[in-house]
């Protein structure tokens, strides 16, 4: 389902550096999503994408902010996620969506698996500058 919101709504942030940040990202990200009225197989989808990107910003940008906000249409209600880190960002991005290409030596199923779990995915990314993700999920009213 792709929208193009009539409303969007700014409803919150959080700094990712730590561990303990990518928990707080998670329980920040299933409230939001529960609070919009997500199903709760949703939420957990919603929230497992989440999950992979605080843990990219933290392993690989060493900090960086989550912004989520609430979209509206007239049949929809949805949730943005935005990541934003000033890291060293991703040289060949079509490599780094590939299931598998990790450069840390993880499973590399993160980004791709993220994708996978949502309506929208969006990735720009310039190398020294660092790596912008934006992930939307919709439901219908
Ligand atoms: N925020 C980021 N900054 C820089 N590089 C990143 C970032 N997120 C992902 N990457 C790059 O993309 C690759 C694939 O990411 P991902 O699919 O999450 O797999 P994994 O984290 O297991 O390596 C990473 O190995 C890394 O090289
Ligand atoms: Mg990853």
């Amino acid at each position: 389902m792709t929208n193009a919101p009539t409303h969007a709504v700014p409803a919150g942030e959080l700094l990712i550096k730590s561990e303990g940040d990518i928990v707080a990202a998670r329980r920040a990200v299933r409230d939001a999503a529960a609070a919009r009225g997500f199903a709760q197989t949703e939420v957990t989808r919603i929230v497992t994408a989440a999950s992979e990107l605080a843990r990219n910003i933290c392993k690989y940008a060493g900090e960086g902010v989550m912004r989520w906000i609430y979209m509206e249409t007239d049949t929809s209600l949805g949730i943005e996620l935005q990541f934003t880190d000033h890291g060293r960002g991703i040289a060949d991005i079509s490599l780094a969506m590939q299931e598998g290409y990790s450069t840390g030596g993880g499973l590399g199923m993160g980004l791709p698996g993220a994708k996978r779990l949502v309506d929208e995915f969006e990735i720009q990314s310039t190398p020294g500058e660092g790596t912008r993700v934006a992930l939307k999920k919709w439901r219908r009213k």
